[in-house]
């Protein structure tokens, strides 16, 4: 019997290809070539199914060059990189990699904080450049986290994982705002208050950014927003690039609006404004909350799980939309 042909397209473990080729007959890049949008519809075309990494754009023209596709398969959380509607429409259904990366971004999400609040890669630096000659008062003094307040704009299970080591770790009041208030129990279990986002902007020492990346969530901190923040808070962005204006917030950073920012995600990255490469209070790191072996592992396992649930058992284990009660 002729195996289903899939697309992986970029580099993954090993140990997930060698799983996805004992079902599928498997066109992989593990060389990890970067393909532009030719290239990706070219290979599509054939595949019935996609590895994706939450970077390639799925929309009504990629599907119309790949009319055998019937599932994409991201092995990240976020999936921007899904027109959705366009993908039931085409009878082709999106997967995501929940849940399995909870807890290792919020580990991240804290040690962004601490480093950004306590000056920790600006402190390196200084050192690293020998300009420690002698011990004062003063020098490299942060802001305080333990018994604080968190802001928490995005309150799904990363922020609630937040949540929880900030108010039982390090003692901080917790705020949050999100599209819908968590059920009692939740929101008693991450300690935790709903708030405005105006008064979540005007009460957090660090606002922590979590929340999915949509038309809705373009630039949700700009200029205005960033007025309203205390000039001595912090802001933390581990959710995606864009919904923050990274113009604006290397602006607020050099006019000190703000204290300081730790950015794991930009506009347009890999790329990144050149204003925040120049400003000395932003810790920058590329995208990297999720990256421990076992959870990026844990990631890609579900991403292959979820292709040979649909395409050899019928059932997806993470869909994200449901083609055929769109296409009635
Ligand atoms: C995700 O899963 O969306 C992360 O941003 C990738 O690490």
């Amino acid at each position: 019997m002729t195996k289903p042909a899939i697309l992986v397209t970029r580099a993954i473990f090993p140990e997930v290809l060698q799983a996805l080729s004992q079902h599928f007959d498997v066109e992989s890049n593990q060389d990890d070539a970067l393909w532009g949008r030719e290239d990706l519809a070219a290979r599509l075309a054939g595949k019935q199914g996609a590895f994706m990494t939450g970077t390639e754009k799925v929309d009504a023209d990629l599907l119309a060059r790949c009319p055998e596709l019937r599932i994409c398969a991201n092995m990240t959380v976020g999936y921007n990189n899904f027109d959705l509607a366009a993908m039931s429409a085409a009878g082709v259904v999106g997967t995501n990699a929940p849940d399995v990366l909870t807890e290792t971004t919020a580990d991240f999400g804290m040690a962004l904080l601490l480093a950004t609040a306590r000056r920790i890669t600006e402190a390196e630096h200084y050192l690293r450049a020998g300009k420690w000659t002698r011990w004062t008062y003063e020098l490299f003094s942060g802001a305080e986290v333990h018994g604080s307040t968190l802001g928490i704009l995005g309150m799904g299970r990363i922020g609630q994982a937040i949540a929880r080591r900030a108010a039982l770790g390090f003692g901080m009041r917790v705020l949050y705002h999100n599209r819908s208030m968590l059920d009692a129990a939740t929101q008693a279990q991450c300690h935790a208050s709903y708030v405005d986002k105006p008064t979540l902007l005007r009460s957090a020492d660090h606002l922590m950014l979590v929340l999915p990346y949509s038309a809705a969530s373009h630039h949700a901190i700009g200029a205005a927003e960033l007025d309203l923040m205390k000039p001595t808070a912090t802001l933390i962005n581990l959710a995606r690039g864009g919904i923050v204006d990274d113009a604006a917030l290397a602006q607020a950073l050099r006019d000190r609006k703000i204290a300081a920012a730790g950015l794991d995600v930009f506009e347009g990255e890999p790329s990144v404004h050149p204003a925040l490469l120049t400003v000395p209070n932003v810790v920058l790191t590329p995208h990297i909350a999720s990256a421990t072996r076992a959870t990026r592992l844990a990631m890609a396992e579900l991403a292959q799980q979820n292709l040979v649930g649909y395409l050899i058992h019928g059932k997806a284990l993470t869909a994200l939309n449901d083609p055929a009660s769109a296409q009635g």
